[in-house]
């Protein structure tokens, strides 16, 4: 396929025999499946560590859009919801340039290693797998085969490019127990040291859970407490000054109730050390007022977004080029992928006689 972008030197046309990339970084993998716009907590919880590994790994990122029709989504919503998570993340300073960053349905060498995982993973083990329990009771009419072999398609994603860390929360390590059972059985059944086992990974220590603006609990799509990326300045005060709060301290140096330590846990990540430094000294002597916090919380939440928001606008009007991205992304992701694949299909048996 001819774009317009040279083909970046590809780490993956290195030392073949090992799959090992150029100067031995290690490969990473991570897909984020495509339900909406991002929000504060996807990115000071995720995102940012993407961004900062990009640097020391090989790393491959993609948008899980396959997964996303477990749910039936509409024709004219799939694409456009890929491509909304691309022009994001992309905003967010994820670099086609250091990470292949692809749609998962345009690398269909996936799909062949997903039958082969299939082939050797079990009923009863899928149906025990709690997120498919769950869903199930959500969605009884509609329990299909894709929602039970959601961990095999999530192992085929990391496998297919032999990753051995994988960026996830917490709510993917059943899955990702399942990724490795499944390497581990591929390697038994053919006597082989073929996959390695891949781990869930978090930069030590940077996993801060990011509160909604609700007064408990984390932020999160479902919970409507979210600020997103996109939101305009207006909408951000308008979020930040509903924010619940209490009365008000009542003696010095008391600890801080879970609403109020919210706050100043958007305080840390979006303001200065000196901002938090003012607002702590003001709780410690009771003179604390939450509309001066909250004022400038909102400020310095609208400053660290705005940069971010003008460049997603830019990328989401831009869809050449998000397309020519997406396709060089995808014929680099290829080249890892059929390798993989090739090697597979001759461990099966699948060569000539
Ligand atoms: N299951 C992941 C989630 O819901 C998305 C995902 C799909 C993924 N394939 C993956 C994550 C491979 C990491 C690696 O968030």
């Amino acid at each position: 396929m001819q774009t317009e972008i040279q083909p970046i030197q590809n780490i993956n046309n290195a030392n073949h025999s090992q799959n090992i990339p150029l100067d031995n970084m290690e490969t990473v993998v991570s897909g984020i499946r495509p339900t909406g716009n991002l929000h504060l907590g996807n990115y000071f919880g995720a995102v940012t560590n993407f961004v900062k590994m990009q640097d020391d790994y090989n790393c491959l990122f993609f948008i899980a859009d396959w997964h996303s029709l477990t749910t039936h989504p509409k024709p004219e919503d799939i694409r456009k919801s890929a491509y909304t998570i691309l022009a994001e993340y992309l905003a967010c300073g994820l670099d086609p340039e250091k990470s292949t960053i692809y749609i998962q349905s345009d690398v269909k060498e996936v799909l062949e290693l997903y039958l082969y995982l299939n082939m050797n993973a079990y009923l009863g083990e899928l149906e025990r797998v709690t997120s498919f329990k769950e869903k199930a009771r959500k969605q009884p009419d509609n329990v299909n085969a894709g929602l039970l072999t959601y961990p095999t398609l999530m192992a085929a994603d990391i496998l297919i490019h032999k990753a051995i860390k994988v960026p996830v929360g917490k709510d993917q390590e059943q899955n990702m127990e399942m990724a490795r059972k499944f390497a581990r059985r591929f390697n038994n059944i053919y006597g082989v040291e073929y996959f390695p086992e891949p781990q869930s990974y978090s930069l030590a220590g940077k996993g801060i859970k990011i509160p909604g603006l609700d007064g408990s609990g984390k932020m999160g799509k479902s919970e409507g407490n979210c600020i997103y990326l996109i939101d305009d300045a207006a909408t951000i005060r308008k979020k930040v000054m509903k924010a619940v709060t209490d009365s008000g301290p009542t003696e010095p140096n008391s600890q801080k109730p879970e609403v109020i330590q919210n706050l100043f846990t958007l305080l840390e990540v979006a303001s200065t050390p000196d901002t938090y430094k003012y607002f702590d000294e003001k709780w410690n002597d009771c003179s604390i007022r939450y509309g001066d916090l909250k004022k400038q919380l909102a400020e310095d939440i609208v400053n660290k977004i705005a940069p971010i928001r003008e460049k997603i606008v830019e990328y989401s009007s831009n869809t050449a080029l998000l397309k020519r991205i997406a396709e060089e992304g995808a014929e680099k992701a290829r080249i890892s992928a059929a390798k993989t694949l090739s090697e597979v299909q001759k461990i099966i048996g699948f060569t000539n006689i």
